[in-house]
């Protein structure tokens, strides 16, 4: 509802960025003039092909790095201030980041150690601590792995500790770099309803995938960065993932060539896509492999 009140009460973004670049010290640029503005209990999901910056801003966002150029401010503070310290334990305490590659995230004995790292980092009471930490395993389904060695763990077992150990510090601002990756149907779901929960209960979420069935359950909003490292789309879902010029262009999906009975034809896929079970009249069962793979569907050839 949007009351005369809301108008004008001035609401300050959760994040605002102008002209904001990232040339990292081997002087590749990674970010090259964003303008972004976040509001409180956005949902947002970040669309781009690989190298287009997606990590590298959510690193900005989350308080890591500084922009090397341009403006910008986090929950009203500048950004290169909490890089270098300035109130960065409270700022930390209502941002949290799950990163790409879990190995950065997990550098306990074990993952309950894991998860329990941000509750008594912020001197919360035993009893806090553990239910925070029984929360969140259990939401991930990990309570089984809490004495395991982060190490020892499978890809998609270190990614779900590695997001308890983040939702253990229940982050008003929830950074999300590509969370379900890795991650089986039944987990992927169960993370993509908390990301949706999370945003219903007024969180704000931003998360950079490249999975695009999943945009339309967490996004209010999509941006999508280009392999220029600009942005090049800024709107609502179905806007955004309805404009087909823009995904290709984008390298969000892809053009490709098939071949049916001597006839070409081309048709856009999504990144993750496989032609696998797109069967029937003009689709691409197995009479679409190439010859030289034919032999693995057809044990007679
Ligand atoms: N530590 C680093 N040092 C130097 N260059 C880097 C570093 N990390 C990333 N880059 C470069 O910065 C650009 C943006 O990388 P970034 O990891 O932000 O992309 P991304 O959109 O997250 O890609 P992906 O989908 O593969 O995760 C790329 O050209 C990449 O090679
Ligand atoms: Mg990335």
């Amino acid at each position: 509802m949007t009351g005369a009140l809301d108008a004008e009460t001035p609401v300050e973004p959760v994040f605002d960025l102008a002209g904001v670049r990232y040339v990292y010290t081997n002087r590749q640029v990674a970010l090259d003039g964003i303008d972004l503005l976040v509001r409180p209990g956005e949902q947002v999901v970040l669309l781009g092909a690989n190298g287009s910056g997606k990590s590298t801003l959510l690193k900005l966002l989350d308080g890591i790095i500084a922009p090397t150029g341009g403006r910008m401010r986090a929950l009203g503070r500048d950004i290169a201030a909490v890089v270098d310290g300035f109130d960065a334990f409270r700022f930390h305490r209502q941002v949290g980041l799950v990163f790409q590659d879990p190995d950065i995230q997990l550098f306990s004995a074990t993952v309950l150690d894991d998860v329990a790292f941000g509750p008594l980092q912020l001197g919360l009471p035993d009893d806090e601590v553990e239910a925070r930490c029984d929360e969140a395993m259990g939401i991930m389904e990990i309570r089984h792995l809490a004495n395991r060695a982060p190490f020892e763990l499978s890809g998609g077992e270190k990614k779900r500790a590695a997001i308890a150990s983040v939702l253990s510090l229940r982050p008003d601002v929830i950074l999300l770099d590509e969370p379900t990756a890795a991650l089986d149907p039944r987990t992927k779901w169960v993370l993509v309803n908390l990301i949706r929960r999370l945003g219903e209960a007024g969180r704000t979420v931003i998360t950079a995938t490249h999975e695009l069935d999943i945009v339309p359950v967490i996004a209010d909003r999509v941006v999508v960065l280009g392999e220029d490292r600009r942005v090049h789309a800024d709107g609502p879902p179905g806007q955004v993932l309805g404009d087909r010029d823009l995904l290709i262009a984008a390298n969000l999906i892809h053009e490709h060539l098939h071949e049916h009975a001597g006839i070409r034809h081309s048709h856009p896929h999504g990144t993750d896509e496989s032609h696998d079970g797109l069967d029937g009249p003009g689709g691409h069962g197995p009479d679409a492999m190439p010859p030289a793979i034919a032999w693995m569907a057809d044990p007679a050839s």
